[in-house]
C-alpha cells in the first residue's frame, strides 16, 4: 500500500471508466484510510456506492463513502444536486452505526437543491420520451436531470439560500411546473424539508474551495470519489442515455473547484466485465444463459432502484477512449471473482461504432479468486487476464477486485 500511496499522490480521483457501478465505492473506503479529506464532486442520489465492513453492507448516495473513516473531513462540492432528506437521513443511518459525520462535514454553497418535485418531473419526463420515441432513458428517477435543468437555466434553488424563506420562490415555480408538467408542487411539504436541512445542515455550508486550497497548502491529501462514470457523461457518454452531469476527471475537479495541474492521479474503476443499468447501446452485452449467470454471481442489481444490471463483456475501445478522457494513471479491475467459473473470457475489441461486436477471447482460470490478496496467487490465466488488459490500454492494473469486501483487493505498487 506505501508504494501505491506514493504513485497515487496527494490528490487522487477515483473515476468509472464504463456505465457506472464499477465500485467506486469500495475503492473510496479502501484508500480513504490514508487520505486526510474524501470529497464527492459531482451527480446526486442517482449514484448508489456500495461498501462492505465485517459483512455487513453500507450503501451510500451522497455522502462519499469514505465516511466510515472516522475524524475524516468530508467535502461535498459545488457540482452536486443534493435531495436534501436523503442527505439527512444518510447522516442519521450513519449516526445509528456510532459515526458521527456531521462534524467533519462540509457542503458547498453552490450546490444546488433538488426537491422533490425533481423528482415527479423526472418521472413525467419519462414517460414523454417513452410515449414520443418509445424509449426513456431509464433514469433512477432521483430528479437528477430536471434539477441540472434548473441549474443550467439559472432558476436552480442553492445551498447558500436554506435558511431563507422560499415559500415566495416555491409558489411561483408551482404554477409554472402545473402548466409546463402537471404536477402539483407540495409547497409545505419542501418548506419543511429545508426547515428540517437547515437546522441541521446551515452551519456545515462553508466556502469549500478555499477550505479544500486552505487544506492542500498545509499538505493535507484529498480522495475525490467520482459518481456515474465516464460512459454516461453529459458530453462524452452514449448521449442521450446518459446523466445530465459531468462524470470525468475534469468534471469532478471543475465540482470541486480544484484546477486540474493539481490532480496527481487518477484511478479508472471497471469491472472485469461491464455492465449498464438503463436504455442505450452495449455492444458486447451478453444474452440468455450467459448473462444470467453474471448477473448471479456479480449481484448485479442496482443500488439505488434494485434494477437487474444488463450485463456485458468487457470493450477495450471503451477502456482505451475513457482512459484518454480521465488521464488514467492506475486501473482498479473490479469483480474478477465474478468471472472464475467461465471456460472463456470474451474482450470487445473491435471499433467502437461497429454495429457488431469483434472478440478477443482468452481462456477461463475456472479456479477460485475469491478473496486473494496477492496477484501472484492469482491462477496463470487470470494473470495473463490482467496483463492483457494493461498491455492493451498501457495503464497498470494497481487494484484488483476479489470480492465484496473491504479486505477482497489486490493492492499492488
Ligand atoms: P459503485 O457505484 O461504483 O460504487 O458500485 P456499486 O456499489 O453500485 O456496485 C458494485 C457492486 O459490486 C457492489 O455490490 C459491491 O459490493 C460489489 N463489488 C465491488 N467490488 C467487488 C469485487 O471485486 N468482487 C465482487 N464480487 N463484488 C464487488
Ligand atoms: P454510480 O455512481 C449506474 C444511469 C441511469 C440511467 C442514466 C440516467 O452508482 O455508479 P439519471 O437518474 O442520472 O438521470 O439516469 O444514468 N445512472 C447510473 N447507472 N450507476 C450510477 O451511479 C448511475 N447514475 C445514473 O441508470 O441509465
Ligand atoms: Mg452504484
Amino acid at each position: 500500500m506505501k508504494k501505491l500511496l506514493k504513485s497515487l499522490g496527494p490528490v487522487s480521483a477515483i473515476i468509472g471508466a464504463q456505465w457506472g457501478d464499477e465500485g467506486k465505492g469500495k475503492a473510496t473506503d479502501i484508500l480513504s484510510e490514508h487520505y486526510d479529506v474524501i470529497a464527492r464532486a459531482c451527480g446526486g442520489a442517482n449514484a448508489g456506492h456500495t461498501i462492505v465492513i465485517d459483512g455487513k453492507k453500507h450503501i451510500f448516495h451522497l455522502l462519499p463513502s469514505g465516511c466510515m473513516h472516522e475524524g475524516k473531513t468530508v467535502v461535498i462540492g459545488a457540482g452536486l444536486v443534493l435531495h436534501l432528506p436523503t442527505l439527512l437521513e444518510e447522516i442519521q443511518t450513519l449516526k445509528t452505526h456510532g459515526i458521527e459525520v456531521l462534524n467533519r462535514l462540509f457542503i458547498s454553497p453552490e450546490a444546488h437543491i433538488l426537491f422533490d418535485f425533481h423528482k415527479e418531473i423526472d418521472g413525467v419526463m419519462e414517460r414523454m420520451r417513452e410515449e414520443k420515441r418509445g424509449q426513456g432513458i431509464g433514469t433512477t428517477k432521483r430528479g437528477i436531470g430536471p434539477a441540472y435543468m434548473d441549474k443550467a437555466a439559472r432558476i436552480g434553488i442553492r445551498m447558500e439560500q436554506l435558511g431563507c424563506d422560499l415559500t415566495g420562490e416555491l409558489t411561483q415555480r408551482r404554477d409554472q411546473v402545473k402548466n409546463m408538467y402537471g404536477i402539483d408542487i407540495d409547497v409545505k411539504l419542501e418548506i419543511d424539508n429545508l426547515r428540517r436541512a437547515a437546522s441541521l445542515l446551515q452551519n456545515r455550508i462553508v466556502d469549500t474551495i478555499d477550505l479544500l486550497h486552505e487544506l492542500l497548502e498545509e499538505g493535507k491529501t484529498l480522495l475525490v470519489e467520482g459518481a456515474q462514470a465516464t460512459l454516461l457523461d453529459i458530453d462524452h457518454g452514449t448521449y442521450p442515455f446518459v446523466t445530465s452531469s459531468s462524470t470525468t476527471a475534469a468534471g469532478a475537479l471543475q465540482g470541486l473547484g480544484i484546477a486540474p495541474k493539481m490532480l496527481t492521479s487518477c484511478i479508472g474503476v471497471a469491472k472485469a466485465y461491464c455492465t449498464r443499468v438503463g436504455s442505450g447501446p452495449f455492444l458486447t452485452e451478453m444474452q440468455g444463459e450467459l448473462a444470467e449467470r453474471i448477473r448471479k454471481r456479480g449481484g448485479e442489481y442496482g443500488a439505488t432502484t434494485g434494477r437487474p444490471r444488463r450485463c456485458g463483456w468487457l470493450h477495450l475501445p471503451d477502456l482505451i477512449r475513457t482512459a484518454r478522457i480521465n488521464g488514467y494513471t492506475h486501473w482498479n479491475i473490479t469483480k474478477l471473482d465474478v468471472l472464475d467459473s467461465e471456460e472463456q473470457i470474451c474482450v470487445g475489441t473491435g471499433k467502437r461504432s461497429s454495429a457488431e461486436a469483434e472478440y478477443a477471447v482468452l481462456p477461463g482460470w475456472q479456479e477460485s479468486t475469491v478473496g486473494l490478496t496477492k496477484f501472484s496467487a492469482l491462477p496463470k490465466n487470470a494473470q495473463k487476464y490482467i496483463e492483457f488488459i494493461e498491455e492493451q490500454t498501457g495503464i497498470p492494473a494497481a487494484l484488483i477486485g476479489t470480492g465484496q469486501a473491504r479486505e477482497q483487493m489486490i493492492i499492488r505498487s
